[in-house]
């Protein structure tokens, strides 16, 4: 039995439109979007999204549910970390599944497999992060990519983990190059941080901030220069993931200019967060520990910049939030055993519309850095990350003037603190539908472990 919901009253924001348009749902679908005066429908359910926005779902390219790291697991499942995403607007996830190292990339993808099936609240995909390229693993990815998983991290960083050489990363982009997978790098040169690492620790520098000073802005812009022209030799594009320092931009910028296909994104964290909060007292920088790091507050600018003028042009959190208590805390002693990684899936759609509200960015920009892009960049659109005929009726009502305050005592995802705790933002999620049904139903909780569904992404279109 058909089932239409009518979306009235509202302002449709997508990244090429603003339109005060009635949108009509049918079977999971967008079927029409009109004026209110323009059309006769009725429907079996009606969302009145008067004085709202009206916008597509939230997609978040980077996350990372229980993922192990330093010893321990990523405090998210994909039930809570799905649940939260979608109370934050967010209606699809494209997370990492890992090969072990010496084992199989189907290995990796079908143990991130069992993880999430039947226990997601929103739509899911996968990329794989690649710790062991070899001749074996290099056909693998032809495999993937016709199964829907159609992206591979690789890593300079985290030398004995998930570290692969220049040759590694090279032939890598040249098997993505021919068969339409996008690599994406972790630029950092890994090798030369182990080395400050352990100076800094020999001088008995222990505490977080550290962590930002040897994870170096020129370390991170060194890596980027160098898989940008690893992917120019290999003739494939490139994304490169949580840029935060200005040099990193400035690599970016110049390929681009240059005419090359190597695209950014940016984090909230580093749009908002700096080094101050690294060096907070009493252990307390902890909860900011991640890599890349945060930057000094002046990198904010540059990172702003480069959304607005297209040399950035993705903004997902790389959610991989560890609990302050016994999992931040095992680096008490030395910066370098804090477990990497931060929580943000909830807070994304806020902070960027906050921007829009602070006039970084417009309202359609915050769409596109936020939905349209990511769903093209991996294979998506348009399917996800809009509101036309066809597609997925991923619709959040989007409330510009209510005003809230972050914290972990109302966050939803598993974690025991929130990185913007107290920030003040203006505007919240009403309502959120995935595929035509309400997740999150006028701030209530409306969703199901099971109703979400792993997406088979087509290759990436670049943009
Ligand atoms: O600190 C981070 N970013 N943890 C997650 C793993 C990664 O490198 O993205
Ligand atoms: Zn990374
Ligand atoms: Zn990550
Ligand atoms: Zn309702």
């Amino acid at each position: 039995m058909s089932t239409r919901t009518l979306i009235t009253g509202g302002l449709v924001i997508t990244a090429s439109d603003e339109l005060p348009v009635d949108v009509l749902v049918e079977d999971g679908r967008v079927a029409a979007l009109a004026t209110r005066d323009s059309h006769g429908w009725t429907a079996d359910h009606v969302i009145d999204a008067s004085g709202k926005y009206v916008i597509p779902g939230g997609v978040d390219a980077h996350t990372h549910m229980e993922m192990p790291f330093g010893g321990t697991l990523a405090a998210d499942t994909f039930e809570t970390g799905t649940r939260a995403a979608a109370w934050g607007g967010t209606t699809t996830i494209i997370d990492f599944a890992i090969q072990p190292k010496g084992g199989t990339l189907a290995e990796g993808l079908d143990a991130w497999h069992e993880k999430a099936a039947g226990r997601c609240a929103v739509d899911y995909g996968f990329h794989m992060i690649m710790s062991d390229v070899n001749e074996s693993s290099l056909k693998e990815m032809d495999t993937l990519v016709s199964s829907g998983v159609t992206s591979f991290k690789l890593f300079t960083a985290y030398p004995g983990v998930f570290f692969s050489d220049d040759g590694q990363i090279l032939r890598a982009m040249q098997r993505a190059g021919a068969n339409g997978g996008l690599v994406m790098a972790h630029a950092e040169n890994g090798l030369a941080i182990d080395v400050l690492v352990e100076q800094a620790l020999a001088r008995g520098e222990r505490d977080p901030r550290h962590h930002g000073e040897v994870r170096k802005a020129l370390l991170e812009a060194e890596a980027t220069h160098r898989v940008i022209r690893l992917s120019q030799v290999a003739g494939a594009p490139l994304y490169v993931v949580h840029v935060s320092a200005q040099e990193a931009v400035a690599e970016l910028t110049r390929a681009r200019d240059d005419g090359l296909p190597v695209f950014g994104e940016t984090c909230p964290q580093y749009l908002f967060l700096s080094t101050d909060n690294l060096a907070e007292p009493d252990f307390e920088g902890a909860k900011y520990v991640c890599s890349t790091p945060l930057r000094p507050k002046e990198h904010q600018a540059v990172l702003w910049r480069g959304l607005r003028t297209n040399d950035l042009q993705v903004v997902s959190t790389d959610h991989c939030p560890f609990c302050f208590k016994g999992q931040k805390e095992m680096g008490r002693e030395d910066f370098s055993k804090i477990p990497n990684g931060m929580p943000g899936v909830e807070n994304r759609m806020d902070l960027l519309h906050q921007a829009v509200v602070d006039g970084h960015i417009s309202r359609r920009r915050w769409i596109e850095v936020a939905c349209a892009t990511p769903a093209r960049m991996f294979g998506l659109y348009p399917r996800k990350g809009t509101i036309t005929p066809g597609a997925d009726a991923d619709i959040v009502i989007y409330d510009p003037h209510a005003e809230q305050t972050m914290s972990a005592r109302t966050h939803h995802m598993n974690v025991d603190y929130s990185a913007y705790e107290g920030k003040r933002v203006t505007g919240r999620v009403e309502t959120v539908l995935s595929r035509g049904v309400p997740v999150i139903d006028q701030r209530t909780y409306a969703g199901r472990a099971g109703h979400g569904s792993f997406l088979e992404r087509g290759i990436c279109q670049y943009v």
